[in-house]
């Protein structure tokens, strides 16, 4: 039972592992939030933090044309450690074909650049009157602002910025007009000791548990088999004896 549980989680991780983009990055040094938290705040991306590193969403995709590689959806990193190892991964189904590039900037990249900042200002603004239609998620966002993370006097931040082309071809002329979005996961992963994702530990001692299984059963196995040997080695020598 046990080790159905193993094989079915090793296949379900290779599984998964067919459809996971990714990046790696060391938590920036801390910068003070307090001036710039009400822009921040006004942009209302979705946010990620190690507390809460999960987000199920759905990302508009879009086919790359010669200007632009995919649509782009921007969150914000925040509660980092400086100087720790992390990875965001991306995971999404098989049957939506999309081409995932994850990166990620800091605030003063961002600041400095134009395109990037106009690139969040529209994502910002395109999210924001999506809520807007929906009365009950606005007083949701309202209800969040003015946590006890405003206190914060500095932190460790990061924008991540997500860029979906669509990567199929369909018959359905609607299919090809409107790119449906994408349902995905979003996960920010601290390594262990800057060496190992997280939450791929429980792979990590399965290996290690299989190795030191398959080593148990080779000395088994070559015990039985040196026992074997030796019995039939005396049974042969005593037939032998008989003969003579
Ligand atoms: C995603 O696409 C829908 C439909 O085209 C659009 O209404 C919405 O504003 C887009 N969302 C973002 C964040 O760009």
């Amino acid at each position: 039972m046990l080790l159905y549980i193993y094989i079915n989680t090793a296949i379900l991780t290779l599984l998964a592992a067919a459809n996971v983009e990714k990046t790696i990055f060391l938590g920036p040094s801390p910068l003070a939030i307090p001036a710039l938290h009400p822009a921040l705040d006004d942009l209302d991306l979705e946010r990620l933090s190690p507390e809460n590193g999960m987000l199920r969403t759905n990302l508009n995709a879009s086919f790359p044309t010669a200007d632009k590689t995919g649509t782009e959806s921007w969150y914000f990193l925040e509660n980092l450690n400086p100087g720790q190892r992390y990875e965001v991964r991306i995971c999404w189904l098989a049957t939506q074909p999309t081409d995932f590039t994850l990166r990620t900037y800091t605030l003063p990249q961002v600041l400095e650049d134009r395109s990037l900042l106009s690139s969040i200002s529209a994502y910002s603004s395109a999210r924001l009157s999506a809520v807007a239609q929906s009365q009950s998620q606005k007083i949701l966002t309202r209800s969040r602002r003015g946590t006890p993370q405003d206190a914060a006097t500095s932190d460790s931040v990061l924008f991540l910025q997500i860029v979906a082309a669509a990567e199929y071809f369909s018959l359905d002329q609607a299919l090809m007009e409107n790119v449906p979005s994408v349902l995905a996961d979003i996960i920010l992963d601290p390594f262990l000791g800057n060496v190992f994702p997280r939450s791929l530990v429980p792979t990590g001692c399965w290996v290690t548990v299989v190795a030191v299984l398959a080593v148990l059963v080779a000395r088994w196995v070559a015990a039985e088999f040196g026992r074997l040997a030796d019995s039939v080695d005396t049974r042969l020598s005593a037939g032998g004896k008989k003969d003579l």
